[in-house]
């Protein structure tokens, strides 16, 4: 399967064989890792990383993936230092980046933004988290932390735990485990619930599995995964109403009672309160690993797309 030039702005573009592919390629990318072999695949490439919103995971982890195969990276993360400040539109500066690189990463609080700059880049564009939209490339590491740690996504039951409602990755995520063929339960608190759009296209057009609680405790039970996000408060009008929600509903060892044994967590990280810094240490924290799957899924997704 080809991908060069693709764009990745949505997991909704990616077909089911191509999310194979690019999972099948991350595999590869880790065993070269592990084998500490010095990669020179991307040597005279360059990798623009255009960030207009704070990013650790995302930002580094393409660095490091560019740089693990030999590749360049250029950093946008400052807009003051840029010509941004003069009043230089988001295309502008798009159309020079694309001229000054071989692929673009972009993060921007605009949803929809990703989806400009693919339109005016003919350089393939990576959406690194667009507003509460879509983060597409946290999903693909998803998948691959799912496969890699239990084997297989199809038939799994996913419990996707938290503020649905303002959540990228969880948006993204949900579209990915329904065209795989996973089940889904979506917990949120009454208020930060799945919009209903979603979810009548996720059960209408992917014919998705859908159980649907605000109860942690009762959701929990037959998950083989719980996929926990953190109230995303930047996004909310009412920050009092935000924090009020995240002492609410939390993943505390009370609630692991109710869970199979088997049972993995996963978070895109950052977290703040929504899991108990205790559980941290336990066999079911499985975050940070996913976290390190970052960069061979990001080594991956370069590799297929740059001509
Ligand atoms: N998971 C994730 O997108 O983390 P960052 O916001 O740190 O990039």
């Amino acid at each position: 399967m080809n991908l060069k030039s693709k764009n990745i702005v949505s997991v909704r573009d990616l077909s089911k064989e191509e999310i194979k592919t690019i999972l099948q390629k991350a595999k590869e990318m880790e065993e070269l890792l592990n084998s500490n072999k010095s990669l020179d695949t991307m040597r005279g490439k360059i990798l623009a990383n255009m960030f207009f919103e704070p990013s650790t995971r995302t930002k580094f982890s393409f660095a490091s993936a560019m740089q693990k195969l030999g590749g360049q990276v250029l950093t946008l993360e400052d807009t003051e230092s840029t010509s941004i400040v003069k009043g230089e539109s988001l295309i502008d500066t798009i159309k020079m980046m694309e001229k000054y690189s071989d692929l673009i990463v972009i993060r921007h609080p605009r949803e929809g933004s990703a989806r400009l700059a693919a339109e005016v880049s003919s350089k393939p564009v990576i959406n690194g988290g667009d507003g509460a939209n879509q983060h597409p490339t946290q999903t693909l590491l998803d998948l691959y932390t799912i496969r890699r740690l239990k084997g297989k996504i199809e038939g799994l039951n996913v419990a996707l735990i938290g503020d649905l409602k303002h959540g990228r990755v969880m948006k993204s995520l949900a579209y990915a485990l329904a065209r795989l063929d996973a089940r889904l339960t979506l917990i949120a608190p009454i208020g930060m619930e799945m919009p209903q759009v979603i979810v009548e296209e996720l059960i209408e057009k992917f014919d998705a599995d859908i159980m649907r609680t605000t109860s942690i405790t009762s959701g929990i039970k037959e998950a083989d995964v719980a996929y926990v996000c953190r109230v995303q408060t930047e996004r909310f009008e009412d920050v009092y109403e935000a924090e009020k929600m995240q002492r609410a509903f939390r993943i505390t060892q009370d609630v692991l009672k109710h869970a199979k044994d088997e049972l993995i967590i996963l978070h895109a990280l950052p977290k703040t309160t929504e899991i108990d810094p205790k559980i941290d240490e336990t066999r079911y924290a499985k975050y940070y690993q996913q976290a390190f799957y970052g960069v061979p899924v990001r080594m991956a997704i370069i590799s297929l797309l740059v001509k």
